[in-house]
């Protein structure tokens, strides 16, 4: 019998139930994947607590991310075939991922190649890919530019500043800890702030003569982000990749203005990787770099998946560095 997490209100991490479920062959368009391992991700405990609202009647999956294997297909699907090694991301279109077997739409998978296992691919593929549009799509960086890089020893925090040493950035990375601050360093933060006790803006103006970084990734949300606009060089891009403090509270735009006409976005990477052939693109260019070794993809966290209430507790309670899977 198959096995999923599922939850049936929103809430801390002891409403996720392990449960056996029934799994049926695919629908058209649809695949039946046997699943080896699955992601941890931020986003996960959105649904789970209702920040990103979702209709609860018969309960619900968890989950948007896991690589596995093809064992069946539905009618009409040409992407993947029986014997695929694929990943996958998404959002409602892949939610119920916390299983160890499940039909999904052929749609979001990926194959993987072969330099790429699994568990890498269910530890990097949203949050890869995250840091593949955050580093190639936002902002057309050039070598020399600076970046401000909050939870920088986060799942997406390591890959991000690996990749943005490869463009040749500066990086400035905030962390709570002096052991993730050295574990920032090591993946390439120039300069380590700990936002735990340190004034964020004015240690970015010391570092930068004043000027301010070129953009700031701001995953954090309520408690950075006035922070990271104070951080930001005139015309600087404020990216709010996501809030992991809370959400943040309404303003005004004249404050833009105010603070040196700054731009502002709150990106999803569901829209950078809706059309295929930029997800193909982007993805291309992720598993070069993983493959090749250039960028690393840190397991620091490996659950079974009957521990998903612990690893939701270990995650929102900021024990985790680097990316947390379940081993399936
Ligand atoms: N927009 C997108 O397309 C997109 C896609 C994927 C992920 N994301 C976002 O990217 C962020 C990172 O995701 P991830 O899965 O890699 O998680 P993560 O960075 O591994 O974990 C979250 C980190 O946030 C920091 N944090 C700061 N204040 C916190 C608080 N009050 N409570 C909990 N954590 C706090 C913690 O690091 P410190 O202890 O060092 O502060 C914590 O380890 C999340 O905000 C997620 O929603 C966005």
């Amino acid at each position: 019998m198959a096995k999923a997490i599922r939850f049936y209100e929103t809430g801390g991490p002891e409403v996720l139930r392990y449960e056996d479920v029934e799994v049926g062959d695919p629908g058209p368009g649809q695949v039946r994947l046997r699943q080896v391992a699955v992601g941890l991700n931020y986003a996960d405990t959105y649904f789970r607590n209702g920040t990103y609202p979702i209709p609860l009647g018969n309960g619900s999956g968890m989950g948007v991310e896991a690589a596995g294997v093809v064992q069946a297909v539905g009618e009409g699907v040409t992407n993947v075939q029986v014997g695929d090694r694929v990943t996958y991301t998404g959002f409602l279109n892949t939610l119920g991922a916390y299983s160890t077997e499940r039909l999904i739409p052929a749609a979001p998978l990926i194959k993987l190649p072969e330099t790429i296992g699994f568990e890498t691919a269910a530890a990097m593929t949203m949050r890869g890919l995250t840091s593949s549009y955050l580093m190639r799509r936002i902002y057309d960086f050039k070598p020399g530019d600076s970046i401000l890089l909050h939870a920088a020893a986060g799942g997406v925090g390591l890959i991000v500043s690996q990749w943005a040493k490869l463009l040749g950035l500066t990086v400035i990375g905030t962390v709570s800890t002096e052991t993730k601050g050295e574990i920032a360093r090591a993946h390439g933060c120039d300069h380590v702030i700990n936002y735990s006790h340190e004034d964020v803006a004015q240690r970015v103006r010391e570092l930068t003569d004043g000027v301010g970084v070129n953009v700031v990734f701001d995953s954090v949300g309520k408690n950075t982000f006035m922070g990271s606009l104070d951080s930001l060089k005139r015309r600087g891009l404020m990216v709010c990749v996501g809030t992991a403090s809370g959400p943040i509270p309404a303003f005004d735009p004249v404050m833009l203005a105010m603070k040196g006409s700054l731009f502002l976005t709150r990106p999803a990477l569901a829209d950078y990787i809706a059309d295929p052939a930029e997800k193909a693109a982007l993805a291309g260019e992720l598993f070069d770099h993983v493959g090749s070794g250039r960028i690393k993809i840190e397991i620091n966290q490996h659950y079974a998946l009957q521990d998903a209430v612990q690893a939701h507790r270990d995650l929102e309670s900021r024990k985790t560095t680097g990316s947390s899977i379940f081993v399936i």
